[in-house]
């Protein structure tokens, strides 16, 4: 599809836009579910992302259109808004409340965004609006925040005002993103680094599982929530502020404390999750792709049984790839529940693999999955280049 987001702003607006933004979505490489565990996680940007044309008004309004939905949703400025009746714009208001609490002041705007993430996929459409609104306004009205005072008014919306109690890796990624790299981030001090993503003779395939999302958002908040009772009970013993502080040597030393299955279970997959990171960086940083790939099946083994935020869909994706010859490691990636896996694909294959895993996920679930060959791309910025 090409698009000309300057031309349809246009169209819908009767005037000039000021300045285009882009800002990316991100896959998670490793470390599920351990975000807001305090633990170790490797996300990237990827060249999906958002789009969004702006220009101020002095009508004292915040408009806001999207050539993915159909409703345009109107806002009277300097005014905390409740939540909009049309899902997606809650994201950008949510974003302008927080910039009004701050006591920041911006009269008017109108926008118009574009999205080629696919929604609810896993790949973080909701961080990759918040970031795009907050850093268009930011850089456009010189607000002086920060890139990390950005992911964490995001953070904020997602948390307080869309209600999904996430950590702050999607924010962080879609913010912090580097074209070619990805990010070690600590999720419990906030120190990164970024670490080349060389790949080799493998391509990077994501595959959508185009599984609609179905309560995915409670069962989300769920597991935060056993996480926390997991904290409390090893609380008995030992001061902890996140599981992740936990080496599995301690954890075995007070994991008696859990005697509930499930919150057992779920702790063990944040404490061993946490450490696979660690071996990931190093396998990385080594070069060691097939270790990488070896730990990936981990993470998606322990994200299948122990956590169970996988499913018939995911399981399908990631057993196929386990079986064919030319993929080193694959896993789903984000939530879960549905959404996307990823895979390290050996390059030439690509075609034969799209070929294969569509005829047998069709087999299996009755509709097809969606396949990309993602590149690893760069964090928000101003674009000139207005077609998509
Ligand atoms: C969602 C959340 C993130 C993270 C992942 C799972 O993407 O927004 O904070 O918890 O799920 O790793």
């Amino acid at each position: 599809m090409n698009i000309n987001l300057e031309e349809k702003f246009a169209e819908q607006y009767h005037k000039k836009a000021d300045a285009v933004y882009f800002t990316p979505g991100r896959v998670n490489l490793i470390g599920e579910h351990i975000d807001y565990n305090g633990g170790l996680v490797m996300p990237c940007a990827i060249t999906l992302g958002t789009w969004v044309a702006i220009a101020p008004n002095n009508d004292h309004k915040f408009r806001f259109k999207s050539l993915n939905f159909e409703i345009q949703t109107l806002v009277e400025s300097n005014i905390v808004n409740d939540k909009d009746g049309s899902l997606w714009a809650n994201y950008p208001i949510g974003v302008i409340n927080e910039f009004i609490k701050d006591g920041k002041e911006i009269n008017g705007v109108d926008f118009l965004f574009y999205g080629n993430i696919p929604i609810g996929s896993g790949l973080s459409s909701s961080a990759s609006i918040e970031i795009a609104t907050a850093y268009a306004l930011n850089s456009y009205f010189d607000l002086g925040y920060d890139q990390l005072e950005l992911v964490k008014i995001a953070k904020r919306v997602e948390n307080d005002f869309i209600g999904l109690n996430s950590g702050i890796m999607d924010q962080f990624a879609v913010a912090f993103g580097e074209k070619n790299k990805a990010i070690v981030l600590d999720c419990e001090t906030l120190k990164y680094k970024m670490v080349d993503v060389d790949l080799g003779k493998y391509v990077l395939a994501i595959i959508n599982t185009n599984k609609p999302r179905e309560l995915a958002d409670s069962k989300y908040n769920e597991r935060v929530a056993e996480c926390q009772t997991a904290l409390k009970l090893l609380n008995q013993e030992i001061t902890l502020h996140y599981l992740c502080e936990l080496t599995a040597e301690k954890f075995a030393l007070h994991s008696h404390l859990i005697t509930d299955e499930t919150i057992l279970n779920r702790a063990t997959h944040v404490v061993k999750e946490n450490d696979r990171v660690h071996l990931a960086a190093k396998a990385l940083n080594g070069g060691n792709l097939e270790e990488f790939g070896r730990l990936m099946y981990a993470s998606h083994e322990s994200l299948r049984t122990l956590y169970e935020v996988s499913g018939k869909e995911l399981d399908t994706v990631v057993d196929f790839c386990t079986d064919y010859d030319h993929v080193i490691g694959a896993r789903m990636t984000g939530a879960g529940f549905g959404g996307c896996a990823i895979a390290l694909l050996e390059k030439g294959f690509e075609e034969d693999f799209a070929k294969q895993l569509t005829n047998d996920y069709v087999d299996k679930i009755g509709y097809p999955a969606t396949i990309y060959i993602s590149e690893i791309g760069n964090g928000p910025h101003l674009t000139t280049d207005t077609y998509r």
